[in-house]
């Protein structure tokens, strides 16, 4: 068509539905349709990742009759590419002039006055929405690879990936589904930590490896049944090598995304303890190995596994934890998690700096629940890639449960503890299939 008018139409096309199809139809009506696909990381941006990657979102939509090209957009701000293109028209669903993207359209009404372009806006299709369809896609679930690989793409594509512990089908279900809305972005945790303190103990046993790895697993897979968000697993010291083989294929198969293990050896403590226990740090060489056996145990490419260091935590200095953390890389850690129990976030952060000098590349773990004063973008910054809340859906739960015990005790009766109970019909209203 030479010299037809040329048409914008940008969209994250995860699950095309009639409703995209209708405005594509409009838009070839106006003239030749480029269609501005959003990246992952401008789509992270602003709420989740969708299920489809780019490529496979591009290949959709590049074989739709209306569209005559895809571009790339990379931000969920219109301008860069409109003034490249200097489009015509952008045709757009009427449903962005209020919420999340009525600043998002406002500029791009300022930028075609730039040239003379038009927005043209097609009625919602109503019935259907990409909202209602996640919904029941969460229904129908997810598979073991899909939400395996969910947890290198995070990485790939936000600024901080952001983990909350889970130790049971319900903290499962709230770290799936509770979500804000804050100045236009949607906030909600990207995935889940097993982790062996919180697991050990919300069965009343010591974080000290007595809970065996089957029940670990039993565990995970209840917290699969109803979620869809990817999970990293607390491997502890990863146990005999040749039982960490195994641990590596079971969690594998069940679609856990990575593990992360401690260079620590003989009977392991909780890493909170310090050197109030005793602990023993394994040596680089031994750990190594244990990391070695973890890789060529692996059978997909997307299961990672992280090298957790300890020695900020057993007083062994900057130095040492540096040095780990290259030999780590080295023997094929995925990423490397620096642990601290200081309440200051100075050590993590000189950490962060020092190793971001000589390894631009790794993905740092860090678990702020001393120094949980620290910001998300202040980790961030600082160079760290994933985010852990290592225990705080336990650590909610126990001592509304004893305040609620000791209420009952004290007033012989049930009805004083009222005030820190949920309705029954909100105890019932937390299981999905209950509210259909
Ligand atoms: C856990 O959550 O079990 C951890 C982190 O390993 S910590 O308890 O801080 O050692
Ligand atoms: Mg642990």
């Amino acid at each position: 068509m030479p010299n037809s008018p040329r048409v914008y139409v940008g969209m994250s096309a995860d699950l095309i539905h009639p409703g995209h199809i209708n405005i594509l139809h409009r838009a070839a009506e106006l003239g030749e349709v480029t269609v501005g696909l959003l990246t992952d990381r401008a789509i992270a941006s602003y709420k989740r990742l969708p299920h489809m990657t780019y490529e496979q979102r591009r290949e959709v939509v590049s074989n739709l009759r209306d569209v005559h090209e895809v571009i790339p957009q990379e931000t969920l701000d219109y301008v860069p590419n409109l003034r490249q293109l200097r489009p015509d028209f952008v045709v757009h669903g009427d449903d962005w002039q209020s919420g999340v993207q009525r600043e998002t359209r406002a500029r791009v009404i300022e930028a075609l006055s730039e040239w003379g372009g038009e927005l043209v806006e097609v009625a919602y299709t109503p019935g259907i929405s990409s909202t209602q369809l996640n919904a029941s896609l969460k229904q129908i679930s997810t598979t073991p690879n899909v939400r395996m690989a969910r947890l290198r793409r995070l990485i790939d594509n936000k600024p901080i990936v952001r983990l909350m512990e889970a130790h049971s089908g319900l903290s499962g279900l709230i770290v799936e589904n509770t979500s804000i809305e804050d100045d236009g972005l949607r906030l909600e945790f990207d995935g889940m930590w097993s982790s062996s303190l919180t697991d050990s103990t919300s069965r009343g046993k010591p974080d000290i490896e007595a809970v065996d790895i089957s029940s670990r697993l039993q565990m995970i897979n209840e917290i699969f049944e109803v979620t869809t968000k990817p999970l990293v697993f607390d491997g502890d010291t990863g146990g005999k090598p040749e039982h960490f083989a195994f641990t590596v294929r079971s969690l594998e198969r069940l679609g856990v995304s990575a593990v992360i293990i401690e260079d620590k050896e003989g009977l392991k403590r909780n890493s909170l303890f310090g050197n109030d226990v005793e602990q023993t740090q394994s040596s680089i060489e031994d750990f190594c190995g244990r990391l070695r056996v973890g890789k060529e145990s692996q059978i997909t490419d997307d299961f990672m596994v992280i090298a957790r260091i300890e020695s900020l935590i057993l007083d062994r200095g900057l130095d040492d934890a540096l040095e780990r953390a290259e030999a780590y890389v080295d023997a094929g850690a995925d990423a490397v998690m620096i642990h601290s129990r200081q309440r200051d976030a100075g050590e993590v952060f000189e950490f962060c700096r020092r190793l971001r000098q000589v390894d631009t590349r790794v993905p740092i773990v860090a678990v702020p629940t001393s120094y949980h004063h620290v910001t998300e973008d202040e980790l961030a910054a600082a160079g760290v890639n994933v985010v852990i809340y290592a225990n705080h859906m336990l650590r909610a739960a126990y001592p509304q449960m004893r305040k609620v015990a000791e209420s009952v005790l004290e007033h012989r009766r049930a009805l004083e503890a009222d005030g820190l109970l949920s309705s029954i019909s909100e105890v019932l209203s937390i299981i999905p299939e209950n509210a259909r």
